[in-house]
Parts: structure tokens; sequence; C-alpha cells
């Protein structure tokens, strides 16, 4: 399949999302979004080794520098930032420099976070190699580290100025980590897109078993939608928390498992299943829609239940902690059905809670 260019199109400025196979290495493509002659380029100790050469070397002719980061989430620190700054002071980077994040979320996250304040923003690539990374983290600029309180507590949005997706190198990344990029997908069917959700039905083999070419259109696919959502709601006044399905869920049960224990995309995948099931059992959509949604994810290789051991009290509590709330009032993102997800206020806790006791006990049966 020849390569795909997705255009975010926003109104101070649009960048292309370059989709297709071995782009790593085609510098051609991407070098336009490397303005001026100081490149910093940022990855970490897991992804480096397989790709930072492809890379460095399409640099030809700028004054370039790489920051290999330790590989983890746990990296994703304001400390982790310092070591960006002082590489891009080291490399004596001007308003003209970009930064380029070769990695996953955490490279892309972290990187674009310090992009965003060196000299008030510079220009960034992000190079996703996740297919998490793929499909969400890296188009739609948000940035940030974490702090010991919580999960991206420190950000900025900092669009980037081109996205490179090589699918070739999704060929190395671990089977968990490419099935949890797979729930990220299927959202993009689920809150919006009934179609695709059919298309993706008819290719789970093909995708389970990552070829190429269904990969590199479902890819596209999720990029099409997630460039409409940014593009018409950038700063997340109202569409963009749709993206947020199954999130509220899965952010609790992440928690709650311990940060590690579960993937992120994991812990969505559950989450989204629950959303729906919450859905049909306030009249809000048919229950068969919830049940195909968890067939189509359990085909991924994705958990669909909340596993054993798991405090229904205690997930509801730090549900009521999300950032989404107002005024103490639980808003959670809900569907009317496959591809049709709506922002619902003031949803009863006591519905949550004993969906969570029975979801519980479901799996224990
Ligand atoms: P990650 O960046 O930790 O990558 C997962 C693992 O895969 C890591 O060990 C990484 O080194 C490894 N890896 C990456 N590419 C590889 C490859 N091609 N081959 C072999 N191994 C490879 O995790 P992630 O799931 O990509 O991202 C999670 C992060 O993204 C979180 O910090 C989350 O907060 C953030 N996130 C941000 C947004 C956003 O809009 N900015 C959206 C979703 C998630
Ligand atoms: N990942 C959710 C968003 O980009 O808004």
């Amino acid at each position: 399949m020849s390569p795909v260019v997705v255009e975010v199109a926003l109104a101070e400025r649009s960048y292309p999302i370059h989709i297709g196979c071995g782009l790593l290495a085609d510098a051609a493509r991407w070098r336009p979004a490397v303005g001026g002659r100081h490149v910093l380029v940022v990855s970490n100790d897991t992804v480096a080794p397989l790709y930072l050469e492809r890379v460095t070397g399409g640099l030809e002719g700028c004054i370039c520098a790489t920051l290999v980061l330790a590989d983890g989430e746990q990296y994703k620190t304001l400390d982790s930032a310092a070591r960006v700054f002082a590489a891009l002071a080291a490399l004596g980077a001007n308003r003209d420099a970009t930064v380029i994040a070769l990695g996953g979320g955490v490279i892309g996250d972290l990187a674009g976070f310090a992009a965003a304040c060196w000299m008030r923003g510079i220009a960034f690539v992000q190079m996703p190699t996740t297919l998490l990374a793929m499909v969400d983290s890296s188009v739609g600029g948000k940035t940030g580290v974490n702090l010991p309180a919580g999960k991206n507590l420190v950000g900025a949005f900092h669009q980037p100025h081109a996205v490179v997706i090589d699918t070739g190198t999704l060929s190395t990344l671990p089977s968990r980590e490419y099935s949890a990029g797979l729930a990220e997908v299927v959202k993009y069917g689920a809150i919006g897109d009934r179609g695709f959700f059919a298309w993706l039905e008819a290719r789970a083999d093909a995708l389970a078993a990552r070829d190429d070419g269904v990969l590199a259109e479902a890819i596209a696919t999720s990029c099409r939608h997630k460039a409409g959502v940014v593009a018409r709601d950038e700063r997340e006044h109202g569409e963009r928390a749709l993206l947020n399905f199954g999130h509220t869920f899965g952010h609790a049960i992440e928690a709650e498992a311990g940060y590690g224990a579960l993937l992120h995309g994991e812990a969505v995948a559950i989450g989204m299943v629950l959303a729906a099931r919450l859905s049909a059992r306030l009249g809000r959509a048919a229950a068969a829609d919830g049940e195909r949604l968890a067939r189509l994810l359990a085909r991924f290789g994705l958990p669909v239940d909340l596993p054993q051991g798991f405090s229904a009290e205690r997930l509801l509590a730090r549900m009521q902690l999300d950032k989404k709330n107002l005024s103490g009032r639980l808003r959670l993102i809900l569907w009317s059905g496959l591809g049709a997800a709506e922002l619902v206020d003031g949803v009863e806790a006591d519905a949550i809670g004993s969906l969570l006791v029975e979801a519980g006990s479901r799996e224990r049966a």
C-alpha cells in the first residue's frame, strides 16, 4: 500500500500525518517539517537500538543530537523534561530548532512537552512506534508529564509539525502492547462510526495477524477520526471529550489494579464494555450493541470483564474524582448504541455502583 497522508486542519496551523511502511527511512517525506538546523531526537533505550539510526540517517546537514532515556512511564517526569532541556541547551538550540519524538506515547508526551516549553515553544515531529501512539497520543497536541500526585498533571497543548507513522515499526511491538492499541482503534468505531466498526469485525483476524495493508487502513481511518475531532474541538470544550469513552471506568480500574498491572488499552477495553452496559441499564442503548463490542475486543485478546478482587466501592470513589465531573455530579461518556457516544451529566452513583458489583460477580460466576 502506498503511503497515505491525513491532514489535521487547524485554524492556526495544519499538519500532515504520514502513514506507510518504511517511512522513517524515507526522509524526503518528513524533512520539510524540520525547520532550522538544530535537531534533537528523543527516544528510549528499547526503541533507539531498533530505529534511531533510520531517523538520524535522514538528518544530514543538520546539527543533530540524540537523547536516549530509560524506558517506562515512571520516566515521564519533570526530571526527564529537564534532561531534554539540558540536551537542547548543549546543542545550542534556538527558536527554530526541532525536537523529534521517536517512541510510544511516553516519549511523545514528554518530548512534546519539552518542545512546548523550550523558548516558549519550538517545532516538534512525532514519530510514534506503538499502535496506541499512532492512533491516539501522537495526534492532537496533548503533551505532558506525570507528578507523584497523578498522571499528566503538568502539560500543554502543543501541536506537532508532522506525524510520521512507519507501520513497519509495529513488527517489533510486544503483542500485549499491540492489542492495547487496538482497543483505541475499536473506540473510534464505537464512538462515531458503525461502518468502521463493522469493517474491523470483518477484518479482525487480519488485524490480529498484523497484516500491513489492513493495519495501515485501520490506522488511517483512526487518524482521520482523531484529526476531525481535534479540528472541531482542539481544546476539548465539547466533542473531544467523547474520545474518553470507557476511560473514566478505565482510569479507575488501572489505578486500582496498581499502575503497570494492566495496560491503559486493556483497562479502557474493560471500561468501554462497562460504559456500554451502563448505557443499556439506563435504557439509553440496546444491550446487544455492548455485547457486540465485547466480542470484538475479546477477539483482539483484550480483557472485557473486571478482573477478580476489585472493590466496587473503591472503583466508584475513584470515578467520583474524575476531571470531567462538575460540582460533584458524575459526568460520563455513554452511548446510545454503536457509533453514537454522548456526554451524560448527572449519572446516578447508585447505578454505577450496582453495575460494578454485578460486573465483579459476573467474572466470578
Ligand atoms: P509506551 O510509550 O510506554 O510504549 C509501550 C512499550 O513499548 C514501551 O516499553 C516502549 O519502549 C515499547 N515500544 C515502543 N515502540 C516499540 C516498538 N516499535 N517495538 C518494540 N517496543 C516498542 O506506551 P504507549 O502505550 O505508547 O503510551 C502510553 C502513554 O501515552 C501514557 O503516558 C499516556 O498517558 C500517554 N497518552 C497520551 C495521549 C495524548 O493524547 N497525548 C493519549 C493516550 C495516551
Ligand atoms: N486521548 C484523548 C485526546 O487526545 O483528547
